[in-house]
């Protein structure tokens, strides 16, 4: 049995996880899985009404209780401080000890792609990302803050635990894809935090003799990701690199409504959820494009093993936009619920 918690949160997150459920609903009832889940009614209503982000008890049920979480999105523009969506997403996070930050770039269409004569065949990476360190700790301060003479600090903190486990992940996924690794950084020019990256990948390379590992620095990287972008496989990077790269890649594919992602904890906690925001600027308009979403969930059937199931919501999500059974966004003029319909339709067919 497969316990889901939903997290629909803000904005257009309701309407694209509505979505995601039912393509949820149609595989389990294709492929013969047991399911189940629960809603949990967090997010900017909840704040206003209440003053609660995420509560204790929340917190403790979605460790406990649940095989993954599936996130739609936090963000709303009368909750300014955005206080409820950093207790939530980066609570979670945290507390969870999300580490692997993993964002798959494949691309689906040519007509998708900014780059000049590129196809499919030559862009299909996976982003690895550190997601609970480098200056995204929160640690640092100020001195004399607001005045001429300020200084300020955020700290880059990178462990060897924290190395050693996400490159160990990355390294085992490259084994079921190309078997490249690049690692990015900018060990030049931040020698001992970077360092310590390229220390750790040395180390453990000999144990994945089968996967080649290279070294980039970032700079490098995003250039070459532009120029040259069927070199990279898997792409491995702190939290910074990351999220930059991450970005870049979800653009050369067709940008956000296209870019699911997963958090994990490998073997404790899953979570997944689109990349975009809460898009406030279309919600109920019918406009949010629901794929994102639902290749999350594609994502979290294939790491439970549901691999039939996962390649049928792949397959849907690619057959929708080959066809052209898209959202405004991508070119289409269906409504959101209309692509669920059609993932839907592919599903139970497949
Ligand atoms: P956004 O991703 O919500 O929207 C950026 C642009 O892309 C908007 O024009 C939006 O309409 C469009 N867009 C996004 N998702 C789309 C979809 N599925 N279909 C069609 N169009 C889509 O980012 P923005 O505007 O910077 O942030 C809006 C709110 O979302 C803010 O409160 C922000 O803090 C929050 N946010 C939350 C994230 C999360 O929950 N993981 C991630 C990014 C932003
Ligand atoms: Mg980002």
């Amino acid at each position: 049995m497969l316990r889901l918690a939903l997290l629909p949160g803000d904005g257009i997150g309701p309407e694209v996880i509505d979505q995601a459920t039912r393509v949820l609903g149609a595989a389990a009832a294709r492929f013969d899985l047991a399911w189940q889940h629960e809603t949990l009614d967090l997010g900017a209503e909840r704040y206003l009404r209440t003053g609660d982000t995420l509560p204790e008890a929340s917190f403790v049920h979605l460790r406990d209780d649940f095989d993954a979480i599936v996130v739609g999105a936090f963000g709303d523009p009368r909750v300014p401080s955005n206080v409820h969506a950093k207790d939530i997403l980066l609570g979670l996070r945290q507390r969870l000890d999300l580490y692997v930050n993993l964002r798959p770039v494949k691309l689906l269409d040519a007509r998708f792609c900014p780059l000049k004569g590129r196809g499919p065949s030559e862009i299909d990476m996976a982003i690895v990302r550190e997601n609970t360190e480098s200056v995204y700790t929160g640690i640092g301060g100020h001195l004399r803050k607001d005045t001429p003479h300020e200084v300020a600090q955020s700290v880059m903190i990178h462990t060897r635990m924290g190395c050693d486990r996400l490159l160990r992940h990355a390294f085992a996924l490259a084994r079921t894809r190309r078997g490249v690794l690049t690692l990015c950084d900018k060990a030049n020019a931040i020698p001992h935090a970077h360092g310590i990256w390229r220390r750790a990948l040395a180390a453990i390379a000999p144990e994945f003799p089968d996967v080649e590992a290279r070294t980039l620095y970032a700079d490098v990287a995003a250039m070459r990701m532009v120029t040259h972008p069927h070199e990279f496989d898997v792409v491995v990077g702190d939290n910074l690199m990351g999220d930059i790269l991450s970005d870049l890649a979800a653009a050369l594919v067709g940008g956000l409504g296209l870019a699911p992602s997963a958090s994990l904890h490998p073997g404790l906690h899953a979570l997944y959820e689109p990349v975009h925001g809460s898009a406030p600027d279309i919600v109920g308009t019918g406009k949010a494009n629901p794929l994102a979403a639902i290749l999350s969930v594609g994502m979290l059937l294939r790491d439970f093993g549901h691999t039939a199931a996962a390649d049928a919501v792949d397959g849907a999500c690619a057959n929708a936009v080959l066809s052209g059974e898209t959202t405004p966004d991508l070119g289409g003029n269906l409504a959101t619920s209309e692509v669920g319909t059609y993932i839907c339709a592919h599903v139970s067919r497949a």
